[in-house]
């Protein structure tokens, strides 16, 4: 999909006119005029109420069709994002022009981009017959060219983060998700090496080959980084690269395990996050590390009671092998850590608890200091994506003590588990500021409504730009 500022005055021949229209069935600013032409009868008829998700197609003198879309009851960012989504699913053409920057709120042309191309996006990569999509060209009336243009990259990343969540795990083995990763961040300009599993033991991410030992498929580690001119600070994103988490020898059910090749999100949205930062040439120092394994069932496979020897930090007891992430993470923070960085941020679809804690509409996140989760607070708001703050109880810390070694991968007690993972986490962190998310529930979509669609969601990169951008502006 294609998107272009257009002039006020243009030609409609052909396309789908998209008004936005209010609960009180007012149109938004700068639509009065088209929607002078709408029978309010019709619309009455139809049910046509003005809710977000409502969409009413009539007809227009120049146009092919006026679309009416709800707004709800505010004319915001959020709404104007909703409603571009929901328009460019339900218009048949294959132009659309959009009135919806025309509303002289700060960021309108953000909001009308990320509505179009991220609720306009589809994985049809497995469908015989396509997608369901008709619209290739948006004219976003009196749109502002270089708000578009970064939006647009940023969606771009958000997308590639996307599409591989939604492959499936046969289709995305370590090595090729590295590979892929590789091939988009050189792309955008970072330096990036693959790790392969000699280089990992060499190194001696211990954990991370403890997790891989159950599969035939070998592991990696993707480690990239952009060193712009003038950097004034120093970024490292650690993403859970869990390419399929079958929860190794303490095996998932069949209906917990049906989601799990999202495991691998968090290596997805920072690779997608940085290169995004990249394109945009975003003058901050970025170092992305991203364990990738499979956590499978093999002969091989670390056995609960194993003991396992992460690169830096506590020995692990492993209790639990569904406890993978924080394993494969321990290493991640390790590495990262080396490179000296002012700020770790690592994103991981780390534990059911999290699910159950906020649902899938809101991630979690958890901070080192007060100061860093009000970074992160704005950043998830400047970027309209949802992050609510958990607490780092160190209270709990001693329900990870071990016998025989100096943590256990999993607490004793049935509570809290969000924040014991995350604890477990923090030992790795080299007491540097540091940001987990955990974004178990949100990963994934399970509805299509504005920006979002069902499937990977990408959450947490447009954050992560934000984060940056902070970075370079402090
Ligand atoms: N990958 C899962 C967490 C998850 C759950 C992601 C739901 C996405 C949706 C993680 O590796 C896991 O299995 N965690 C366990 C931890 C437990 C054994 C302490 C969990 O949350 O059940
Ligand atoms: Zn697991
Ligand atoms: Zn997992």
């Amino acid at each position: 999909m294609e998107l272009r500022v257009a002039p006020a005055e243009l030609d409609l021949a052909e396309a789908t006119l998209v008004i936005g229209v209010l609960e009180d069935m007012q149109p938004v600013p700068g639509s009065e005029e088209d929607f002078a032409h709408a029978d309010m009868g019709t619309i009455e008829a139809a049910g046509f109420e003005g809710k977000v998700k409502q969409t009413l197609a009539l007809p227009h003198p120049e146009a092919r069709t006026m679309l009416l879309v709800g707004m709800g009851t505010e004319v915001d960012f959020e709404s104007v994002r909703a409603a571009s989504g929901n328009a460019v699913r339900a218009a048949k053409t294959e132009r659309v022009v959009t009135r919806l920057a025309q509303i002289g709120i700060d960021g309108a042309t953000r909001a009308v981009t990320e509505g179009s191309l991220l609720g306009g996006y589809e994985f049809k990569q497995y469908k015989s017959n396509g997608g369901k999509v008709k619209v290739e060209v948006v004219d976003v009336v009196d749109g502002d060219e270089a708000e578009m243009t970064t939006a647009a990259t940023v969606c771009r990343s958000v997308i590639r983060a996307r599409d591989w969540v939604n492959t499936p795990a046969i289709d995305l083995s370590p090595a090729q998700l590295a590979e892929q990763m590789a091939e988009a961040m050189t792309a955008a300009g970072l330096e990036v090496e693959i790790w392969d599993e000699d280089r990992i033991r060499e190194e001696k991410l211990g954990a991370l080959i403890g997790v891989a030992a159950g599969s035939d498929r070998p592991p990696r580690l993707v480690r990239a980084t952009y060193r712009p001119d003038g950097a004034k600070s120093h970024l490292a994103l650690i993403g859970k690269g869990i390419t399929f988490d079958s929860g190794g020898l303490s095996i998932k059910s069949a209906s917990f395990m049906e989601e799990m090749k999202v495991d691998m999100s968090g290596a997805a949205i920072v690779a997608s996050a940085a290169e995004a930062i990249a394109e945009l040439d975003i003058p901050i120092s970025v170092t992305v590390v991203a364990p990738l394994t499979d956590n499978a069932v093999g002969g091989n496979a670390t056995r609960p009671g194993d003991v396992l020897r992460p690169v830096k930090g506590p020995t692990i007891e492993v209790l639990n092998t569904d406890a993978e992430g924080r394993l494969v993470l321990a290493d991640g923070l390790g590495v990262a850590s080396e490179a000296e960085p002012d700020l770790m941020i690592d994103v991981a679809t780390l534990t059911g608890a999290m699910h159950v804690s906020l649902g899938d509409k809101v991630a979690g996140f958890f901070a080192s200091d007060t100061g860093t989760a009000e970074l992160v607070r704005t950043a998830a708001s400047r970027a309209g994506e949802r992050f609510w703050e958990m607490p780092l109880v160190h209270d709990y810390r001693k329900q990870l003590d071990s016998n025989i070694a100096d943590i256990k991968n999993v607490s004793g007690s049935r509570y809290g588990g969000a924040i014991t993972a995350a604890l477990f986490l923090y030992e790795y962190t080299d007491e540097r500021p540091w940001v987990h998310m955990d974004i178990a529930g949100p990963a994934i979509s399970r509805e299509t409504a504005g920006d979002q669609v069902k499937g990977g969601t990408g959450i947490g990169v447009r954050t992560l730009v934000e984060v940056a951008r902070h970075l370079a502006d402090s």
